[in-house]
C-alpha cells in the first residue's frame, strides 16, 4: 500500500486504519425491526493509509476497483455524485462527521484496501465507512464517541446511499472483540460480548459467489412488509417494533395481520428475536450443540417464511447440514445470494470442504469459495508493521 500511496501522492508521513468485515452468527432481518442480533467481526477488511494535506481537496483511491483511478472532490463539495462509485461511502462519512466540534481543516489523500470479498453481505460497504470514521477522528483529533460514528455510518448508508438497512453491521464492526460476539438490542443499543470459546470447532464462511441481485430493492421490500405488519397490530397493541413481541402474543394476535405474506414476514422476525436470545443463553451456558440448532432453524425460517434464501445459499447449508462434525449452518447478512456459515469441529473442516464443495459445484454448476473465519477486533488504527499488502 504505501508503494502505490507513494507513487500516487509523493512520499509522506503516513497512518494506517483498519475496520473489519462482520459475520451474523444468528439474529437475520431483526435489527431493524427492534429485536437482537449476534454478530462478530473477522480478521478481513479494509485498510486506509492517509496523511493530511495543505488544501481542501480529498483524493481517494482503492487498490480493489484500480479501473477507477483516483477520486478527488472538495471539501466543500460533499453531494452524492453516481460517478464517485464506490467512494460515495466514504465521502458520506466525510459529510456527515463534520460538525460544529468536528471540523477538517483540511483535505487528506488516502489509499483503501480491502480484503473481503466483495458482494458477500460480510458488510465490505459497512467497513469502508467505519474505517474512514477512525481515520478522520485519529487525522483530525476529534474525541468521538464510538457509537456516534456508528449511527453516522448508519446514516451514509440510509440517506446518502439509499439502503434502509439497520444497524447491525456498522455497530459490530464499530465495537468487535477478537474472540466474541456481540449480543446487541438494536431496540435500546444495549449490547453485551459474548466469549466464542470455540476451542476445537472452525467457524467457516462458506461464499455463494452468486452476485446479490437485487438484494437492495428485496432489502427494502422486507422492511416495509415488517413495518405493515407492526400498523396492523397496533390496531390493538401499543408497540412500536416487532421485537417487543413475544412468540406467544404474536400466536395471540397474529390474525389482525391480513395478509399472509406480511404474516410469515413478521413471524420470522419475532421468532428469530427469540432464538437469537436462547442461542446466547445455550452459549453461556456451553451447549453448544444447542447453539447450532437453533443456527439450523434460523436458517430455516428464513427460507419458508422470510424467502431470502434462493437456491444458492440453501443447497450450500443444506449440504453443510448431512456433514459429520457439523454444529450449525446458516446464512449470514442480508441473503439473496452472499454467504453463509457452518461451525465445524476441527478434525471434520478438511472432509467438510471437500465434500460441500462437490455438492455445490454439482448442483450450481459453478464453485463456492471458503474461508476460515478468525474472529479480530473491532476498527482501530494500526502499527506500519501490521500492513498485509
Ligand atoms: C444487512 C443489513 C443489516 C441487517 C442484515 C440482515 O446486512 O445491513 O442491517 O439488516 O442485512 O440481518
Amino acid at each position: 500500500m504505501k508503494e502505490v500511496f507513494e507513487r500516487l501522492f509523493g512520499k509522506r508521513e503516513t497512518r494506517l486504519f483498519f475496520a473489519p468485515g462482520r459475520i451474523n452468527l444468528i439474529g437475520e432481518h431483526t435489527d431493524y425491526n427492534g429485536g437482537h442480533v449476534f454478530p462478530a467481526t473477522i480478521t478481513y477488511g479494509t485498510y486506509a493509509l492517509a496523511a493530511k494535506r495543505e488544501d481542501r481537496q480529498v483524493n481517494l483511491y482503492s487498490m480493489n476497483f484500480e479501473e477507477k483511478g483516483v477520486i478527488s472532490f472538495s471539501l466543500d463539495e460533499l453531494e452524492f455524485d453516481q460517478a464517485h462509485d464506490w467512494a460515495n461511502y466514504p465521502k458520506g462519512m466525510i459529510r456527515y462527521l463534520q460538525s460544529d466540534d468536528r471540523k477538517m481543516d483540511t483535505g487528506f489523500d488516502v489509499v483503501y484496501y480491502g480484503n473481503i470479498p466483495n458482494g458477500a453481505g460480510l458488510s465490505s460497504s459497512a467497513s469502508i465507512e467505519i474505517v474512514t470514521g477512525v481515520m478522520l477522528e485519529s487525522l483530525f483529533g476529534w474525541e468521538l464517541d464510538r457509537i456516534e460514528m456508528v449511527k453516522i455510518g448508519q446514516k451514509v448508508e440510509n440517506e446518502f446511499m439509499g439502503v434502509n438497512s439497520g444497524i447491525m453491521d456498522q455497530f459490530a464492526i464499530g465495537m468487535g472483540k477478537k474472540g466474541a460476539g456481540i449480543l446487541l438490542d438494536c431496540n435500546t443499543l444495549e449490547f453485551d460480548y459474548a466469549q466464542l470459546e470455540l476451542e476445537e470447532e472452525q467457524v467457516i464462511i462458506m461464499n455463494t459467489n452468486k452476485r446479490r441481485e437485487l438484494s437492495e430493492s428485496k432489502y427494502n421490500e422486507r422492511r416495509e412488509s415488517c413495518d405493515h405488519a407492526v400498523e396492523q397490530l397496533q390496531k390493538e397493541l401499543s408497540i412500536q417494533t416487532l421485537g417487543e413481541l413475544t412468540e406467544e402474543e404474536f400466536e395471540a394476535y397474529k390474525h389482525l395481520i391480513e395478509c399472509d405474506t406480511v404474516r410469515k414476514r413478521a413471524k420470522h422476525a419475532v421468532y428469530e428475536n427469540r432464538r437469537t436470545l436462547q442461542a446466547l443463553e445455550a452459549l453461556k451456558e456451553g451447549y453448544l450443540e444447542q447453539f447450532g440448532e437453533l443456527m439450523n432453524a434460523s436458517h430455516v425460517s428464513l427460507r419458508e417464511d422470510y424467502e431470502v434464501t434462493g437456491k444458492e445459499l440453501d443447497t450450500l447449508v443444506e449440504a453443510a447440514w448431512q456433514q459429520e462434525g457439523v454444529i450449525g449452518a446458516r446464512m449470514t447478512g442480508a441473503g439473496f445470494g452472499g454467504c453463509a456459515i457452518a461451525i465445524v469441529k476441527a478434525d471434520y473442516v478438511d472432509d467438510f470442504l471437500q465434500q460441500v464443495g462437490e455438492l455445490y459445484e454439482e448442483k450450481i454448476g459453478y464453485e463456492a469459495t471458503f474461508y476460515v473465519a478468525d474472529i479480530g477486533d473491532g476498527a482501530r488504527e494500526l502499527q506500519k508493521d501490521e500492513v498485509i499488502v
